[in-house]
């Protein structure tokens, strides 16, 4: 996408989001459980992410739909966190792990191949998601009854139904995208 400025690079992702979801390939026996297509959080986008996630040494952050991996190795390796990516694609699988063993991030990263609506989240501190309006609103239930008070969620240019974002962060640094910011109150029942 060299030559388009960042708001047009971030409008660009956005429409390619939207527009291939409602072919999310029929023939592909996982489709019904897809809640997203493919496309790449640009690197200073997942940077930006990870920071506003306040991502501490030693903590946990699960990418749910981890595409090729790149936010798990970030995490790594700016961060010294541990992360989990959950991914559904089988070739995104073979990509990711791919990546991880080119990036020698060891056992600090790892890949779950499957359904994220079917993975325990309670060992997260952070939840990056980069899916839709719609799949927000069917994890929401999810998030909200296994993750721990603190726990704070980053989505990519979605916001998550129902719940008020701490940040919305639109800066120079973002690229354009929106970034919504989430914490699970400490209150939580
Ligand atoms: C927009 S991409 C984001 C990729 C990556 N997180 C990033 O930011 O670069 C969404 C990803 O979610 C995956 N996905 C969609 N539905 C899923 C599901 N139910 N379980 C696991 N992964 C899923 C897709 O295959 C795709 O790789």
């Amino acid at each position: 996408m060299q030559g388009l400025n960042f708001y047009c690079q971030a409008a660009v992702c956005t429409a390619l989001l939207t527009s291939l979801a409602p072919g999310l390939c029929a023939q592909d026996s996982t489709y019904a459980k897809k809640l997203a297509p493919y496309v790449a959080s640009p690197q200073r986008v997942v940077d930006r992410m990870l920071e506003m996630a306040n991502l501490k040494p030693g903590e946990t952050v699960y990418d749910l739909g981890c595409g090729d991996g790149r936010i798990l190795i970030t995490a790594v390796q700016r961060y010294k966190a541990k992360a989990v990516g959950v991914e559904i694609a089988d070739k995104l699988v073979a990509e990711a792990n791919r990546n991880l063993a080119r990036a020698a991030v060891g056992d600090m990263a790892r890949i779950l191949h499957g359904d994220l609506m079917e993975v325990d989240l309670s060992p997260a501190d952070v939840v990056t998601i980069y899916l839709m309006t719609q799949a927000n609103e069917k994890l929401r239930p999810k998030l909200e009854k296994s993750l721990k008070p603190g726990a704070r969620v980053v989505s990519l240019d979605y916001s998550v139904p129902g719940w008020k974002p701490l940040k919305v962060d639109k800066s120079e640094e973002s690229r354009g995208h929106l970034i919504y910011l989430y914490e699970i109150p400490a209150n939580r029942k």
